[in-house]
């Protein structure tokens, strides 16, 4: 006799990042969540890169029944979160195709889309799926464009990335379902705060030393950025709205936030160009 057991019932539902993303909170998001507040409104994300914290709030039941707004300057993230949200399953189709069809030919093909004219007139959901292929496909993962704005890491060496993941898409989909997801600049996308909202800021850090190679963005997010940053961080916290922020630890960041607390916390970097330098830097909530 043969009994059939209807394994679907245990599917995993936990969501998580769907892409690999430098400066990724995910081996951070318990030190995270426990200096975090308990009773916060609307949460706000604004530099949501790979969403570590936000899955794994939604996961843990924080979110429950409130207004969440994720955005990054990135529109190419974006326009991936947006498809998720929306059009999982035509999604899933291009990824399946991706699957069934990567080579290195492919890889540099699909990659060099953004070389051309059309590239803006693609369609969205076809975007998303390149946008998560070339993730899945290329060098550590690592999301770096040129001074034209074009994606520039070559192919990795994966023997089998997996690049259709039914049961990512689904989860990170269902954990969107309701959540404003803009392309914003940072400053833009706080003008939505108001007190008793929670806003969690992941900017790009700022570097260790001069040489630092880790912040890999075309991004310049330096002095002047961390400035603006340390400018609208102040003027939330005196409109009540609660604020936390995770940057390096480095004198410069320290001076910024002077007469906030800040707590050292140690991270595992899962992200550098150079191999070598991987290891541990510490990190700063403020
Ligand atoms: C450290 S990463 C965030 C990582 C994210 N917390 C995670 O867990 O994956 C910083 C993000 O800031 C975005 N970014 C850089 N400059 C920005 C700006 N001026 N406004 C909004 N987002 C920006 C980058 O695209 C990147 O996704």
């Amino acid at each position: 006799m043969t009994i059939q057991i209807n394994l679907s019932k245990f599917q995993n539902t936990e969501s998580k990042p769907f892409i690999k993303w430098a400066g990724g909170k995910r081996a951070l998001v318990d030190s995270i969540i426990a200096s975090m507040p308990r009773n916060f409104n609307a949460y706000f994300e604004p530099f949501v890169g790979g969403g570590a914290l936000f899955f794994a709030l939604k996961n843990q039941g924080f979110l429950e029944s409130k207004a969440i707004y994720l955005s990054d300057k990135n529109t190419e993230l974006i326009n991936t979160y947006q498809v998720i949200q929306k059009n999982p399953k035509a999604l899933l189709k291009e990824l399946e195709s991706l699957q069934k069809n990567h080579n290195k030919e492919l890889f540099y093909s699909i990659r060099n889309l953004d070389r051309n004219k059309d590239f803006m007139h693609l369609d969205s959901i076809f975007k998303a799926a390149r946008f998560i292929y070339l993730n899945k496909t290329c060098f550590n993962g690592l999301c770096r464009y040129n001074a034209k704005g074009e994606f520039n890491t070559p192919m990795g060496s994966y023997k089998n990335p997996k690049i259709y993941d039914k049961n990512l898409i689904f989860n990170a989909s269902n954990a969107l379902q309701g959540a404003q997801i803009l392309c914003l600049d940072f400053v833009d996308m706080i003008k939505l705060a108001k007190s008793g909202d929670f806003v969690y800021f992941d900017p790009p850090y700022y570097p260790l030393s001069k040489t630092s190679s880790f912040v890999s963005y075309t991004d310049v997010f330096l002095e002047k950025e961390q400035e603006r940053l340390r400018e609208i961080f102040k003027e939330l916290d005196s409109k009540n709205v609660k604020v936390l922020q995770s940057n390096s630890n480095t004198t410069f960041i320290k001076e910024q936030y002077k007469g906030f607390k800040i707590l050292e916390i140690q991270a595992k970097r899962a992200i550098n160009c150079k191999g070598k330098k991987r290891g541990e830097i510490t990190e700063l909530l403020n």
